[in-house]
């Protein structure tokens, strides 16, 4: 399928479906709108009489155009009020009509949307990316696809002529949050930490990223005693990724992206109960898999911005070799910590992770983690928790959240509730009371933190969908992939 930026008139475009943006109240069929419902004899007008199409956000209407019309369909798509058309909605519009191009079969797709916030490229790029992640469907698993790709062929935007590039960009960001989708929907068995450590490897072949896998021996001399307390149990070697992208010239920021990556989570000793979802556990690594899209799209946007994406890989399960419910691991920067949950085994990894990356003297460490389902009860499905000591910090993610689609709210670090992690024995546990559950979860990663500016994201609702809604389809999102790319981008 090919995504091409035209300057063909509304009235001159020929093809399978045209699709036409309408703004909530502005249904008139006046203007150009008037020329064309003219030229199709009516359709337009016919089309929003009998749906009652108020343009509503996300609201759809399409029928066939008879006779030899050189359009064969015709496809509205609702945008809600006109002095509130957020970027984000041209993304969801893009994807509304994709899915609807794809049911009607389209081969060849016209998309007419007016320009948000003045900005053609955005446009184009959000209208790209919305089609591609709404086209896009996992079969890698299926020994026969029930449901049919789509058939398109050629998708013009009409009106972006000249925006090629904002197309390119598009295509780029959608195949690092596709990428991401993909790694959260394999299922543990196929995507093992050797897994992860050789896509990292791939994506750094692929775009010209330096990577390098510390192993069991390496992690140890560093002394990982919490990352590796955790892999213990596993039968599979724990990997340490490093991906590092590099400008050509000097970089204006240094940033590092650690994403929690356990490819299984079953509680460990502690083990997840039935009713606990323990089936789902297989997203536990949706921190590394949007931490190596966001690789994936960096490498090929090529900022001018040093980036360093890692991840500290592994299974949290049972044998012989696990850790036992108070157990005392020792982290790379010499704390000790009393494990009286395994089933808290995130933090420990990431504990590992957040020294490994303040030791590359960077500007700012962004963690995003399935850490907590205390996250989840807070915050719902839909919005990941934020939380950051640097406000400069926390105002750029959102910021850069908000572009792209992905929702955030900031949580208080609330230093008081880590006295419900003070341990008799050690230096701290790992868990601490039921109540504000996130919180004291963020307070645990803090303490891995000297000096460098950090945030922590909980990502444990939003990685995973079970209803299509907006550019996501059912099952893995690719969350929160554009809001890292958006957020490197902005250093740039
Ligand atoms: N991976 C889970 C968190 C999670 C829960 C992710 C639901 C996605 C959906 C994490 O390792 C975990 O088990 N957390 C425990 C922490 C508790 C033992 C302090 C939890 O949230 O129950
Ligand atoms: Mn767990
Ligand atoms: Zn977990």
């Amino acid at each position: 399928m090919q995504i091409r930026a035209t300057d063909t008139p509304q009235l001159d475009w020929t093809g399978d479906g045209l699709a036409i943006g309408l703004f909530e109240g502005a249904t008139e069929v006046t203007g150009d709108l008037a020329q064309l419902d003219q030229k199709l004899a009516g359709t337009i007008g016919e089309l929003i009489t009998e749906t009652e199409f108020e343009g509503k956000p996300d609201s759809t209407a399409v029928t066939r155009v008879g006779g030899q019309s050189p359009i064969r369909k015709i496809i509205l798509v609702g945008l809600g009020k006109a002095d509130d058309l957020k970027l984000d909605r041209v993304r969801s519009a893009g994807a509304a009509i994709a899915r609807i191009a794809k049911k009607e079969k389209s081969k060849t797709l016209g998309i007419s949307l007016p320009v948000a916030k003045d900005d053609p490229s955005a446009t184009a790029q959000l209208i790209t990316e919305g089609i591609l992640l709404a086209l896009h469907q996992d079969n890698r698993f299926k020994s026969e696809p029930e449901d049919k790709e789509a058939k398109l062929e050629t998708v013009d935007l009409l009106g972006l002529g000249g925006q090629t590039a904002a197309i390119t960009r598009g295509e780029q960001i959608a195949s690092g949050v596709i990428l991401a989708r993909e790694l959260v929907a394999a299922p543990a068995n196929s995507l093992t930490p050797i897994a992860m450590a050789e896509t990292a490897e791939k994506i750094a072949a692929d775009h010209g990223l330096s990577v390098e896998i510390l192993e069991k021996e390496d992690c140890e001399k560093l002394g990982m005693g919490a990352f590796l307390g955790v892999a213990m149990a596993s039968d599979l070697p724990p990997k340490f990724i490093h991906l590092t992208y590099k400008p050509e010239g000097t970089p204006k920021r240094k940033l590092a992206i650690i994403g929690k990556g356990l490819t299984f989570d079953s509680g460990g000793l502690n083990i997840k109960g039935a009713g606990s979802g323990i089936e789902t556990m297989k997203i536990d690594m949706g921190g590394a898999a949007a931490t190596l899209g966001a690789a994936k799209v960096i490498g090929q946007l090529k900022p001018d911005v040093e980036v360093h994406f890692i991840s500290a890989a592994t299974e949290n399960m049972i044998s012989g070799h696990a850790m036992h419910p108070g157990d005392i691991l020792t982290a790379s920067n010499g704390k000790t910590i009393e494990v009286n949950n395994t089933d808290a085994e995130g933090r420990l990894t990431l504990a590992d992770a957040l020294v490994f990356a303040e030791k590359l003297e960077v500007d700012a460490i962004v963690d995003l983690a399935t850490l907590t389902g205390a996250c989840v009860v807070a915050l719902g499905n839909s919005i990941a928790g934020l939380w950051s000591g640097d406000e400069q910090l926390a105002s750029q993610l959102k910021e850069a959240s908000e572009l792209a689609g992905e929702k955030f709210w900031q949580m208080p670090l609330e230093e008081k509730y880590f006295e419900g992690m003070k341990s008799q024995i050690a230096d701290m546990k790992n868990t601490g009371p039921r109540p504000g559950g996130s919180i004291t979860a963020a307070l645990f990663l803090k303490q891995f933190i000297k000096e460098t500016s950090w945030a922590h994201l909980d990502i444990a609702g939003p990685v995973w969908t079970d209803k299509e809604s907006g550019c996501n389809n059912q099952g893995a999102t690719g969350f929160p992939v554009r809001t890292l790319v958006n957020w490197v981008l902005s250093h740039s």
